[in-house]
């Protein structure tokens, strides 16, 4: 069965956050003045187990043919035994891709087990080649060499890989061409992303936000690239190739160029509350039911009432004076 939304968008990609927990402190994610010691991270009992998340994910399937799952945190690697969760997931019939979001710093010691349990691709987060810039923009000291081991370890465990780097402007804006120029050399597609109000603690003002369209203009002006088609409908990164080259790069562009139009994803929580949207003040709580014992019927019917209802368009409806106040932290659903 196929279930769409209230905007006639169905349900195609699953994220599942695993963990809201991450060993970096990235200002723009989990500043480390507000996600510091005393912060209440979630309790192990209120995590969904692995058994759980794959009896999610399988319902997810059934319910909405669902063919992709990333797993995301805060920093996925952080919750212990990972690949066995890959592993499960892996044998759920007709999901073509497993990916996971990662800040790389903990691939040299998993890749290989993930590889094998069955994970597909990474996509691994970097803002900047200079270490000290990173080291600030991390909150944890961690250098830029760290990351790229993780990158080198996912290639050789032959996982895919992609990279994304948040633009903000006025703090890494002069690297997007050092990244452009360094990951095409190495034939890694990067992603360069526009600095979004994600959650309540990051500050964010329109005026950080560097846009796509400049972000096109300054690698252009460089190594001219040109439009191409999307590999899927409701693509979140558009696709640029250099010119004369299949090598690519995509832009994610949801402050200036919102795509909520065709958004077929569902992010459910560590704790196993469903958002519809990244932007949501609020999530749908999967786990109670489950744990009260709800068979296979009745957990379907939760979850395709959620999507029938569904009618977010979040960054489509963005306009300064249109903020909302209360909105779930990036690190609880993981981007
Ligand atoms: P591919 O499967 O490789 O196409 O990647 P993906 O589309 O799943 O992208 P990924 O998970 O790497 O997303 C990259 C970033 O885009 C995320 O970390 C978010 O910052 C942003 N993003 C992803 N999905 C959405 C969305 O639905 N809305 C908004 N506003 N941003 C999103
Ligand atoms: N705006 C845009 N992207 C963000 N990410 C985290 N916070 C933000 C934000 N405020 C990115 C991370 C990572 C992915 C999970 O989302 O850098 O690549
Ligand atoms: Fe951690 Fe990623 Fe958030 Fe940085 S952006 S604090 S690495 S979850
Ligand atoms: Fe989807 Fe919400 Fe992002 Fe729009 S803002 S693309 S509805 S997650």
């Amino acid at each position: 069965m196929n279930v769409s939304d209230q905007l006639q968008r169905p349900l195609r990609d699953l994220r599942i956050s695993v963990t809201d927990r991450c060993n970096f402190r990235c200002h723009y994610c989990m500043p480390a003045d507000i996600f510091g010691p005393d912060y209440e991270f979630l309790k192990k009992n209120m995590l969904l187990s692995f058994e759980e998340i794959t009896r999610l994910a399988q319902l997810f399937q059934k319910t909405s043919g669902i063919k992709k799952i990333r797993l995301t945190g805060g920093e996925p690697l952080m919750r212990r035994d990972l690949p066995d969760l890959v592993q499960l997931l892996s044998k759920i019939d007709h999901i073509e891709d497993i990916a996971m979001t990662t800040n790389g710093s903990l691939l040299p010691k998993y890749a290989e087990q993930l590889k094998a349990a069955g994970l597909h691709r990474v996509t691994i987060s970097l803002d900047t080649l200079e270490d000290e810039r990173f080291k600030k923009i991390n909150g944890r000291d961690v250098s830029v060499s760290t990351v790229l081991k993780g990158v080198q370890a996912a290639r050789e465990a032959g996982l895919g890989i992609k990279m994304n780097m948040v633009v903000q402007k006025g703090v890494n804006d002069q690297d997007i061409l050092p990244m452009a120029r360094y990951f095409r050399k190495q034939g890694i597609i990067i992603r360069f992303i526009e600095y979004m109000d994600v959650g309540n603690t990051n500050g964010w003002k329109m005026d950080d936000v560097f846009p796509k369209k400049a972000i096109i203009e300054r690698i252009h002006e460089e190594m001219p690239i040109e439009p191409i088609e999307p590999n899927y409908k409701g693509e979140v990164a558009t696709r640029y190739r250099y010119k004369g080259s299949d090598e690519e790069i995509g832009i994610i562009s949801s402050v200036t160029d919102a795509f909520c139009s065709t958004c077929n994803r569902a992010r459910l929580s560590a704790e196993g509350k469903l958002f519809t949207c990244l932007f949501s003040s609020k999530g749908h709580d999967l786990r109670g039911p489950m744990r009260n014992g709800a068979d296979d019927d009745e957990m379907k019917e939760i979850i395709e009432g959620i999507w029938i209802n569904r009618n977010d368009r979040y960054s489509q409806e963005r306009t300064a004076n249109t903020k909302r106040t209360s909105k779930v932290e990036m690190s609880h659903i993981g981007g």
